[in-house]
């Protein structure tokens, strides 16, 4: 029997981490495991408490009774706050800035971690986030760190955000909410945004999607 590989990719907002990882999900068949999403979740569920996302001893208590689980529907992740489908509401600005404060809690992040693992324990998987190949998958089959200028990220989150219908924003807000979230994601001090010693990096910026992933497909298929 083959065993389990485990691909990590790490990055900054709109480094284009989830659009890859979501390609290479499908043309290897494996599942694609956006972590980001179970840091919203925790951000939506402080939100709906009126817990300041900032106020890590209250997050601390709050994180215990919080039951996170994900699943799939044809192949899309679908993600559950104690057995509410919360997919579609974990996406906008508010919850953005929410999920990179909440995710300083180190009792945040061991609870979704250990979440993270048990799923990389038992399929094999591509797995998106901050700290998967410094922290959660450190012996992850192949380790990618995707970066991109921050002007570029901004272009493609704002046009992302356009596309889904939000009217209230503006170019800037969506740079300072990146700026704001790069520079909180990468001085924590448990388990920060950083690219693993290991990992390729691949600066996304003046590349499109589809050159990306060729380039990131092969690189495993050379490889495996
Ligand atoms: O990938 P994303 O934009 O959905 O992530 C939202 C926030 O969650 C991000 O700003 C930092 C946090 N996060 C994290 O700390 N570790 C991860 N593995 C994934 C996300």
């Amino acid at each position: 029997m083959q065993r389990n590989i485990s691909i990590a990719i790490d990055g900054p907002a709109g480094a284009g981490k989830s659009t890859i990882a979501k390609i290479i999900s499908k043309n290897m068949g494996i599942v694609y495991l956006d972590t980001g999403a179970m840091y919203r979740t925790v951000a939506l569920k402080a939100v709906r408490d009126q817990i300041d996302t900032t106020d890590r001893e209250s997050l601390a208590k709050m994180v215990q009774d919080v039951d996170i689980t994900v699943d799939y529907i044809d192949g899309e992740q679908s993600i559950y706050l104690n057995g509410e489908d919360v997919t579609s509401q974990i996406r906008t600005p508010e919850i953005s800035i929410g999920a990179s404060n909440v995710a300083v809690v180190p009792e945040v992040r061991i609870k979704m971690v250990e979440l993270q693992r048990q799923i990389a324990s038992k399929t094999s998987v591509v797995m998106d986030g901050r700290d998967i190949g410094t922290y959660v998958l450190p012996k992850a089959n192949f380790k990618f760190f995707l970066t991109a200028s921050v002007e570029e990220r901004a272009l493609r989150r704002y046009n992302e955000q356009l596309a889904k219908g939000f009217k209230d924003i503006s170019l800037d807000s969506v740079k300072s909410d990146i700026e704001y979230r790069d520079k909180n994601d990468s001085s924590r001090e448990f388990a920060p945004l950083a690219k693993a010693a290991d990992a390729i990096e691949v600066d996304t910026t003046s590349l499109s999607i589809d050159e990306v992933a060729q380039r990131i497909v092969s690189i495993i298929k050379e490889n495996m």
